[in-house]
């Protein structure tokens, strides 16, 4: 049978097994999906050992490894080198690839999922850490009128930013993307997008409300048992529509299974039962 595996540090609060073997059993593929605790100095070595293993197929890679990840590859997909961060591994002819499928699972929900269409739409990504990072790409994709990154530190979502304005590789993209400090923020958006870590201890970043009106849809990247912070406060301030990241989950791994087995799961029937 073939193996695979999420390896993250620490991982035991992962739902990739569970996400992973409903897919399975959804599509008749027959294989085996683990958790490895990757070790903090032997992250790469596991990685390794793991491929050494002839039924060993592909490893999602999860916190605090996926830069880790890809500067370990032989091989980069076009999304993983736009995120500088690898979330699926697998091999090609003995080469180590890597691909990152969070934005596009970011896209899939929004769009497919909730019914936001991007295209045209005025859109803020909060944070410049490697969750925004790894989004951007399939954003600017979706062809919306602009995109506004905001930071804490501004300097950081200028340096984001300025990979995607005035580089040859993104002629297409440059007019589109822009970079503003919390504190210059005043005005509504069509969607806004939180990427940063603030939820976790429960924190706000400090922007205006003004950037939510009565037609602003409000996705967290994060996603708990009950409403984020971030949404709460959303709403407080009268946006339409919040959304979590759990779909961004179940939608990244549902791109990596059909990355891995050129099978795309059916997720709409699998979202009610994992929430
Ligand atoms: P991740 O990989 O989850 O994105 P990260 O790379 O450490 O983690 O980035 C965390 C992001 O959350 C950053 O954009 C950070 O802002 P700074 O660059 O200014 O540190 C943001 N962040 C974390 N706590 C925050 C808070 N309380 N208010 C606003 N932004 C916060």
């Amino acid at each position: 049978m073939d193996c695979y595996a999420v390896i993250g540090n620490p991982v035991s609060h992962s739902k990739s097994p569970l996400i992973h073997k409903a897919f399975s059993e959804q599509t008749g593929e027959r294989l085996s999906y683990e958790k490895i605790e990757g070790g903090l100095s032997s992250f790469e070595s596991n990685v390794r050992d793991f491929f050494t293993k002839p039924n060993n197929k592909g490893l999602n890679v999860t916190v605090p490894f996926k830069e880790r990840a890809y500067a370990l590859c032989d091989e980069l997909t076009p999304r993983a080198k736009a995120a500088e961060a690898v979330n699926t591994l697998y091999l090609n002819n003995g080469d180590l690839v890597g691909d990152n499928t969070d934005g596009r699972g970011l896209v899939v929900d929004l769009e497919q999922n909730y019914g936001v269409a991007l295209r045209d739409k005025r859109i803020l990504l909060i944070g410049a850490g490697g969750a925004s990072k790894g989004v951007m790409l399939p954003l600017l994709e979706a062809n919306p009128e602009r995109l506004v990154v905001t930071n804490r530190t501004l300097s950081k979502a200028e340096q984001l930013v300025g990979r995607y304005k005035g580089n040859p590789d993104f002629p297409e993209y440059g007019d589109k993307v822009f970079s503003e400090s919390f504190d210059a923020l005043d005005e509504a958006f069509d969607v806004v997008i939180n990427g940063t870590s603030a939820s976790l201890s429960g924190e706000l970043p400090k922007i205006s409300p003004a950037i939510f009106s009565d037609s602003t849809y409000v996705y967290d990247m994060m996603y708990g048992d009950q409403e984020t912070v971030f949404n709460r406060w959303a709403i407080r301030c009268g946006a339409k529509q919040t959304m979590d990241g759990l779909g961004m989950l179940i939608e990244q791994a549902a791109e990596a299974f059909r990355v891995w087995r050129n099978i795309m799961p059916d997720t709409k029937e699998y979202r009610s039962s994992l929430r």
